[in-house]
């Protein structure tokens, strides 16, 4: 296996919260160098592995590759410091949501400037990582592929456009599925079962499940009839989720809500 993290050279990652920190961790976890890494927090907050962290953006040279892990609210002074800093990047990679992949290109000095939505388990290297970048040079393009492997699926989105409806599956979806987990348990306790019991198995039943659904071959579809024999006890409930297209009606829902919530932020992120 080749180094996922050839050719990116010196890495400037500025922020590292919540989503950077799980993405670092992850890289160093698969073989990420941390001296080639330095990390901006205002704060100096340790971060994993023992990076080089700044508490300001204080290179004298643009490093290769640039991830940006602020806050979208941050965008402004982060390219005002990175301005001050000559030359310029290969590649910038930016989580920032609903922040366009133009409005990169425009206020960051880089060759290519990818936009990314990664989703928490990419800590684990279960996540997914959506990237868009259409005018990307192809080297560059490859180097954020290859960045990005170590933290799970990557996807490239052909249209900018369905980078909002992306972020609410991917991104958003953990959070979904937290709470379909929570209502699998809830309902296994409404029939009798105690609570934590009931809550370590959804856990652990939503885990295998979708385990079982990445190894194999058969669509979930396929897998779902071959658990529900007819006139069994899964066929039966399945017959209460599929009623009507119940579910699928419930997470068109859930996804319209967020897709339309991320229009408005991506909006209100062009007018900032
Ligand atoms: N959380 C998710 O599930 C998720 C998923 C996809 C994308 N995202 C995107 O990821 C980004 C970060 O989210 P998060 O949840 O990781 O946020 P967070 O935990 O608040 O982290 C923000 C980071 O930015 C740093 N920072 C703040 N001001 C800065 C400045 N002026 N210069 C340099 N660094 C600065 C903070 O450093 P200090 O701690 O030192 O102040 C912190 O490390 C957001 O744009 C979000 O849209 C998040």
């Amino acid at each position: 296996l080749t180094n996922p993290f050839a050719g990116l050279g010196r890495i400037l990652m500025v922020g590292c919260g919540n989503m950077g920190g799980a993405m670092l961790g992850r890289w160093l976890q698969a073989g990420l160098d941390p001296a080639r890494v330095t990390i901006v927090s205002p704060s100096g907050r340790p971060v994993p592995g023992g990076v080089r962290v700044a508490t300001s953006i204080d290179v004298d040279a643009m490093p290769d590759t640039v991830v940006l892990a602020i806050k979208p609210q941050q965008l402004t002074p982060v390219a005002e410091a990175l301005a001050r800093v000559p030359g310029e990047a290969r590649l910038l990679v930016s989580i920032l949501a609903g922040v366009e992949q133009a409005t990169l290109a425009a206020r960051f000095a880089a060759r290519t400037a990818v936009r990314a939505m990664p989703n928490l388990p990419v800590a684990l290297g279960k996540g997914v990582v959506a990237l868009y970048g259409t005018a990307a040079e192809p080297e560059d393009a490859e180097r954020a592929g290859a960045l990005m492997r170590p933290l799970g699926l990557v996807e490239w989105v052909a249209d900018e456009a369905l980078f909002d409806v992306v972020t609410a599956l991917a991104g958003s979806g953990p959070g979904f599925t937290y709470r379909f987990i929570d209502a699998l348990a809830a309902a296994g306790t409404a029939l009798g079962l105690p609570a934590d019991q009931a809550a370590r198995m959804a856990v652990a039943t939503v885990e295998g499940s979708g385990l079982l659904a990445a190894a194999s071959a058969g669509s979930p579809a396929e897998l779902a009839d071959r658990v529900a024999s007819p006139g069994g006890s899964t066929r039966e409930g399945l017959n209460m989720l599929d009623r009507d297209g119940a579910l699928v009606a419930l997470l068109t829902d859930t996804l319209a809500a967020a897709t339309r919530r991320n229009r408005e932020m991506a909006a209100a992120a062009r007018g900032a």
